[in-house]
């Protein structure tokens, strides 16, 4: 059980940098991993999700090396992997699970992936159908982990997605560069263009339609080792930016953070509340880049429908937060995809802010909120229900507070941001620090 910090006095300040992205960090490494020479890893996220997918690689017979957040990468070439040992533990990540099904597929052995309990509860089914029709071949139990992949020759052909997915986007295109012929892939709606970016850095041919949906990918590419240097995740970054805008007197700076279009959809969202926004460009690093700077405000309602969800999706909890300050009703839709994550995030996000008394309504899709500036809390002891993001979210909403809580499970943090509380309470005065 860990103690929250509550409401700091004169809010929070500072600069602050995040650590490095976790789509990214996954991406780097599985590039590497498959093309010609050395790829190295600035800013790498040491974080468990992307620590399996490093060792998941490495028990393919690839030669990584870590110090810190900067890794080593010997590229084994598109056909250099080797059969692993046993199952590849996957542990929470989905990323690096959807990603590989799709890397393996075309590989000349077998594979098995295995995860931990959320993860072995979230569809795969998803990645198996789109990937056969291709030409491989993955056994599910039930549609779930464990999953057998019998890697196969595979073939170009067009693909039309069901799920608005990065990872099942990023699984076809991980195939199509091992087919024999040329495919397309349109998504249902754009989503992050991460592996889409860093293929081209590294010498594929991955081009995207005016409709930013639609994708074509030439095959057997010659991919080359190439330094990364990863941007700071924004979905990290997120839960100071959405901090600093509700806790009263806040003001902070979040330094090198990424600013993919893709993903930026939460500072759309605080500008369209009334938020006070402020971003600083820098230098592109092969995805855009700059300083944000968040002040605290009284924030409007906000309706968000299917096409706004994408590149929010990892910040809705954090959507619900800002609502639940926001005098007046919100409504999130079409956000189903959100009952598939780490937890039911619509089930998980509903009970815990109702716990600080926000009325917040659960609908299939989504969730309707019903706003104040001031909560009156009726349990003080929140769960992250092992879900990295509900942990971070309660740790938020208690810096809204002058009532002491506290969160059960505070360990999934790791999943994604291991410092998490050390780099909030870099933001609170000294002799409030708690955390
Ligand atoms: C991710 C894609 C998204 C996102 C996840 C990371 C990625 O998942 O929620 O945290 O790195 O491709 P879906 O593809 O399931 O939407």
């Amino acid at each position: 059980m860990k103690k929250l910090m509550s409401r700091p006095t004169n809010g929070l300040h500072g600069c602050l940098t995040v650590p490095g992205d976790k789509s990214i960090s996954h991406r780097s490494l599985m590039l590497g991993a498959i093309s010609h020479g050395q790829t190295t890893i600035q800013h790498f996220l040491p974080a468990e999700d992307c620590l399996s997918t490093l060792t998941a690689l490495q028990g393919l017979g690839v030669d990584i090396q870590r110090t810190g957040t900067t890794v080593q990468v010997t590229g084994q070439g598109l056909h250099g992997l080797r059969p692993a040992s046993g199952p590849l533990q996957m542990g929470n990540a989905g990323t690096a699970t959807r990603l590989l099904a799709g890397l393996l597929a075309g590989q000349p052995f077998d594979s098995t992936l295995i995860g931990d309990a959320s993860l072995s509860q979230r569809p795969m089914e998803r990645v198996r159908q789109p990937l056969q029709l291709m030409g491989a071949e993955l056994e599910l139990t039930a549609g779930h982990l464990p999953m057998s992949i019998h890697g196969r020759n595979l073939h170009g052909r067009r693909s039309q997605m069901a799920v608005a997915s990065a990872q099942v986007k990023s699984a076809l295109i991980l195939a199509a560069i091992q087919a024999d012929a040329p495919s397309t892939i349109v998504e249902k709606l754009p989503t992050r263009d991460h592996t889409e970016r860093l293929l081209t850095a590294f010498g594929a041919e991955v081009a995207t339609a005016a409709d930013q949906r639609t994708i074509t990918v030439q095959p057997q590419p010659q991919l080359i080792g190439q330094p990364v240097d990863v941007p700071g995740d924004f979905s990290s970054a997120a839960f100071f930016m959405t901090a600093a805008s509700i806790v009263p007197g806040s003001r902070v700076t979040l330094q090198r953070v990424g600013l993919n279009p893709t993903r930026t959809g939460l500072l759309r969202v605080l500008q369209r509340m009334g938020g006070q926004v402020q971003i600083d460009r820098l230098a592109n690093v092969g995805e855009p880049l700059g300083n944000v700077t968040v002040t605290a405000a009284n924030l409007r309602p906000i309706t968000l429908t299917a096409a706004d969800i994408p590149a929010v999706i990892d910040e809705l909890p954090l959507v619900a937060l800002l609502a639940a300050t926001a005098d007046g009703i919100s409504r999130i839709s079409g956000a189903g995809e959100l009952r598939v994550k780490e937890t039911d995030r619509i089930a998980t996000i509903c009970s815990e802010l109702r716990k600080l008394g926000v009325a917040i309504d659960e609908q299939p899709d989504g969730f309707v909120i019903d706003g104040r500036p001031a909560w009156q809390v009726k349990d003080s002891k929140l769960v992250s229900h092992g879900d990295h993001r509900i942990g971070m979210m309660a740790a938020v909403a208690a810096l809204r507070l002058t009532t002491p809580l506290e969160l059960t499970g505070a360990a999934a943090i790791d999943i994604s941001y291991p410092t998490f509380f050390e780099d909030l309470s870099r933001l609170l005065p000294k002799t409030e620090v708690r955390v």
